[in-house]
């Protein structure tokens, strides 16, 4: 089944947040953001600003009617800053204008003066200050200190990966519209609405059920949208509580790229001993967070580096502390893989330090060590591992023996290309990891035409999660899926939503959604086995036939649906779902805190131009855990997408902050993403099939983060064929692995 929204993508019909029409009389928000990183607001000058022609209002801390704050985990971060400033973009006042551009040129007028204080960029140099957001985590299984004198090989060093802009299609916006006694309704670009909504009536000091927020869809979430989608919601929301008009904000990409977080940056310390069979016998890892000025997310980032920092290898003992540093950058926040993917990276390195110093291939070492079912992981879960079947597969499907030769071949006949070639296997947990967030609701209505309307909280992103929500419905009451209608996602629908994320949209919505469903599906066979005097197990519903004892009967879907609503019984269920057994233990940091794990294994290739030190992706020939797939039309193009994502982190993708805090790579010019030209030439994606029962929706896997993963063996296939041109070469573990670093390691052996 094609993604429903195909069809009007296609003709450009799909609508986002700039493409509701506005209401007459909509005013337009900008927003005046501090130009220092760290400092104490000495005077703020409005009024020049605010006798410009077009200016309505401008908004600063004091017409906050309730709590100035925005923080979702911790309240730690201002709506609009008060007496200091934490980073360069952090909002100080609000202008609302009657046009876009009256307001953006008022911004241009306010006066700021800022007493600086120092600014921290760095999160080891926050750390050695005490600068954190919680106090640090350690996940602990077996004892370190008694391993390493079973090793044979003990090998130490640092990894460091960049953060990563999320370059969403659509920039964050919201439009807040006033409704009869001062209720807000907010158009919201967010994966969030509940947080949208929470936070509103928060800042506004009205209760939540006078605060409406509705998604049609985004332009591209991330993660960029889970927490700091509010900000803009909230901010319009305030001009339409004061003024009671609709105000609108829809930001430029330059202010998006300098005001919002973006992936954290991470610098990390690795010990890793192994004995002489190249079992992996004890690990050691410290992780320095650079979480920016508030927490935001971090906590809950930090902790899923921890939780996948053995990516897909059994340890036996394993010693992991982890610390969220505050900076004064922009607060960084969800980004997909959450945390997962920098903690990774570093075994990665580990892996590769280990194997270079052998002189052996870095997949031997990989392969040895891969979760077998039964394993335990640090935090205490047992592994139901495809971590092996996926990687023999890889082998043998896409002959990796073969892949091998040719490349050494390659290298031996060619002196200026050379190419590179790098296994990663990956493992990813399943769930929201703090457990009250997994659960999720729908509510499905069929109307007396046979037609069906469903909602619920999940939020279509462009990952097709309203498809495979249409497909549940269509699946159970086996009906044409002309017929069913996946409606907004909206907090007087739906309440107490999750946010979409944690790759987790599909699994919660979709039980919830089949729920409501299975519940109308009793009824109405209920109402058939009466008519057709048989039991309810004897009915069936089949292409928009009721069957009763294997026959078909006379009565079609719609006649069976216009009956029961005859009879008075609801054609309607709000259904609830919740993943059994899953639990967490914070003082322990022991449990089963996912529902299920993904896993895969890709091989990528690499060549690299030795004189230019450029690179083009050969081939990455994946096998991944799909489970039972949905729809594969959607799971490939996720895939493809998230391993796309994956090596621009790992390659081109370079934000670059001055001492300062201010953003260098602030422009589409001056921040690199990967385009058509610098995608593989080649992606190969093999569905592992399994069909074993889990708590994913109709036994599929969920599929929106764990891809994104293979883009670390980009960073490790273009090292290697660094080496293949320069072999004393002394490449430090620091993504991205830009051109102009490979050409530095090419010529320049360099030490950090
Ligand atoms: N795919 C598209 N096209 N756009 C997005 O914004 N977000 C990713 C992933 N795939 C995203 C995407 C992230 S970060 C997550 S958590 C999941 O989709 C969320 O959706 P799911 O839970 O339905 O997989
Ligand atoms: N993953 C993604 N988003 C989240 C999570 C998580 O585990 N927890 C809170 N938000
Ligand atoms: Mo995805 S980072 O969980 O929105």
């Amino acid at each position: 089944m094609k993604n429903i929204d195909s069809y009007t993508h296609v003709r450009g019909e799909s609508v986002y947040l700039d493409d509701i029409p506005v209401v007459n009389g909509t005013l337009y928000a900008a927003v005046f953001d501090s130009p220092v990183a760290h400092g104490k607001i000495k005077s703020l000058d409005i009024r020049e600003a605010a006798a410009m022609h077009g200016v309505v209002k401008i908004f600063t801390a004091k017409d906050v009617p309730g709590d100035n704050q925005i923080g979702g985990i911790i309240p730690d971060e201002e709506l609009l800053a008060s007496t200091h400033v934490h980073f360069c973009g952090m909002p100080i006042a609000l202008v609302v204008a009657e046009t876009d551009e009256a307001a953006r040129v008022a911004l241009k007028k306010i006066k700021v003066v800022i007493e600086s204080l120092p600014v921290i960029t760095d999160p080891r140099e926050a750390k050695e200050k005490g600068e954190l957001i919680i106090p640090s985590r350690t996940f602990q299984i077996g004892d370190t200190i008694n391993a390493w004198h079973q090793c044979e090989y003990v090998f130490e060093g640092r990894a460091d990966t960049n953060g990563q802009e999320h370059l969403y299609i659509e920039t964050q916006g919201a439009y807040s519209l006033p409704q009869e006694n001062s209720a807000i309704r907010i158009y919201s670009s967010t994966q969030g609405p509940t947080a949208v909504q929470r936070t509103t009536a928060r800042v506004l000091n009205i209760p939540m059920h006078q605060v409406e927020v509705d998604t049609t869809r985004l332009g591209g979430g991330f993660g960029g949208k889970e927490d700091q989608a509010t900000t803009w919601g909230v901010m319009c929301a305030l001009a339409t509580y004061h003024l009671k008009k609709p105000v609108k904000y829809s930001l430029q990409r330059m202010e998006d790229m300098r005001m919002t977080g973006k992936r954290h940056p991470y610098s990390s310390d690795f010990k890793i001993g192994l004995n002489k069979d190249l079992k992996i016998v004890a690990y050691e890892a410290t992780f320095y967070q650079n979480a920016g000025a508030a927490a935001d997310l971090s906590p809950a980032v930090m902790e899923r580096t921890l939780f996948h920092c053995t990516n897909s290898y059994f340890v036996p003992n394993v010693k992991a502390t982890a610390y969220s540093c505050r900076t004064n950058l922009p607060p960084n926040t969800a980004f997909r893989g959450f945390g997962g993917p920098q903690g990774m990276f570093v075994i990665e390195a580990a892996i590769a330090k280990a194997a270079d110093a052998l002189g052996i291939s870095a997949s031997v070492i990989q392969q040895k060590n891969l979760l077998q079912t039964g394993d335990e992981f640090p935090y205490g879960q047992k592994a139901e591992s495809e971590a092996n079947e996926c990687w023999d597969k890889a082998v043998e499907l896409y002959d990796l023996e073969k892949l091998q030769k040719e490349i050494s071949d390659f290298n031996h006949s060619n002196k200026q290309y050379k190419k590179g070639m790098a296994l990663m296997p990956i493992c990813f947990g399943i769930s929201f990891t703090k457990t009250m967030m997994n659960q999720a609701r729908a509510l499905v209505h069929v109307y007396t035409d046979g037609s069906v309307g469903v909602s619920t909280g999940a939020v279509e992103m462009g990952q097709g999660v309203n498809t495979k929500m249409l497909q549940v419905a269509t699946n159970i009451f086996s009906i044409d899926p002309a017929k069913v209608k996946i409606n907004s996602t909206n907090t007087y629908r739906i309440a107490n939503t999750s946010p979409s994320a944690a790759s987790a949209t599909a699994d919660l919505n979709g039980k919830a959604t089949e729920i409501a469903c299975k519940e109308i599906l009793k009824r109405l066979k209920k109402v058939a086995a009466e008519e057709f005097k048989t039991s309810e197990e004897n009915i069936d519903l089949k292409d928009e036939w009721v069957y009763a004892n294997g026959e078909k009967t006379m009565w079609e879907w719609k006649r069976l649906v216009f009956e029961t609503y005859f009879r008075r019984i609801s054609l309607s269920e709000h259904g609830h779902y919740t993943p059994p057994d899953i639990h967490y233990d914070l003082k322990k940091e022991k449990g089963h805190p996912f529902a299920y794990h993904v896993y895969g294994t890709v091989i990528i290739t690499v060549t690299i131009d030795c004189l230019r030190g450029i690179y083009e992706f050969d081939s990455v020939k994946v096998v991944h855990d799909f489970g039972n797939s949905m729809n594969t039309i959607i799971d490939i193009g996720q895939c493809e997408g998230g391993i796309v994502q994956g090596i621009g982190w790992m390659t081109m993708e370079e934000i670059v902050y001055d001492k300062e805090g201010k953003l260098l790579s602030n422009a589409l010019s001056t921040y690199k993403v990967p385009d058509i030209y610098s995608v593989p030439k080649e992606i190969d994606i093999h569905f592992l099939a399994t069909q074993k029962d889990n708590l994913a929706i109709f036994r599929s896997k969920a599929v929106g983060e764990p891809p994104l993963l293979y883009g670390i063996g980009a960073y490790f296939a273009l090292r290697n064929a660094v080496k293949a041109f320069n072999p004393s070469a002394d490449i430090p573990y620091d993504a991205p692995m830009t051109p102009e670093k490979v050409l530095m390691s090419l010529y320049h052996p360099f030490k950090k």
